[in-house]
């Protein structure tokens, strides 16, 4: 499966996505290629990172734009002129921080995905880890999830559960969160790549089965 990665920053979760390509090289089967990585900042991080494993880049600068619609298009003209114009199969959020818009979401509905750091429908925006420690709960995490208009909503394909640490403050909590993005983020894309997931009314499947 083709995919593209959208980022604004440090590209960590866009690294896991490459290191699990390179490290299957050697072991079990990876479904999935980066055909092309999506920067709206120039200068991120990110694009470094995906140069480096010889991925094409871009960067589509959201100031360049008039309004939200006409960068969205661009961002759709960008991915399906992927890979010598066969285009991306799959569109992977990964800490790209702009609200996207509603054309531009139902154009890849069930083919457009997100990482966010905290177990959904619980603390969904910015600042996650702070109103996580605030609220003193016990527990964090994160989730992958297939995109809706609403922020932050939409199918729950795979969660990671991180317990919350005495004496944590947001880095520390940040830190222990986004090493299991490391892990669920591959995993989310394998099994989408490898025909696994469906959608069944708002519930994402997983093997014809949902997580309850
Ligand atoms: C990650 O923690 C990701 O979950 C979060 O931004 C970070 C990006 O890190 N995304 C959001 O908060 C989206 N609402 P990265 O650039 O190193 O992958």
């Amino acid at each position: 499966m083709k995919i593209a990665v959208l980022i604004s920053g440090r590209g960590s979760n866009l690294q896991a996505l490459i290191d699990a390509a390179s490290q299957a090289e050697a072991g079990p089967r990876w479904p999935a290629g980066i055909v092309l990585g999506i920067s709206n900042v120039a200068g991120a991080q990110g694009l470094q990172r995906a140069e480096a494993a010889g991925i094409p880049t871009t960067v589509i600068n959201h100031k360049d734009f008039e309004d939200r619609e006409t960068f969205d298009a661009a961002m759709t003209a960008a991915i399906e002129a992927a890979a010598d114009g066969n285009g991306a199969e799959l569109v992977c959020l990964a800490g790209f921080m702009r609200l996207l818009s509603t054309p531009f979401i139902d154009h890849w509905r069930d083919r457009l995905i997100n990482i966010h750091p905290s177990l959904l429908p619980a603390y969904k925006g910015l600042d996650v880890h702070q109103r996580v420690l605030d609220a003193g709960e016990d527990f964090s995490g994160c989730s992958v999830h297939f995109v809706r208009p609403e922020m932050d909503t939409g199918p729950i394909i795979l969660q990671a559960k991180v317990p919350v640490q005495p004496g944590d403050d947001a880095d520390a909590l940040a830190a222990r969160v986004l090493e299991q993005e490391h892990v669920i983020y591959p995993e989310a894309v394998r099994l989408i790549a490898d025909g696994r997931v469906s959608v069944d009314g708002e519930l994402a499947q997983i093997d014809g089965k949902g997580k309850n």
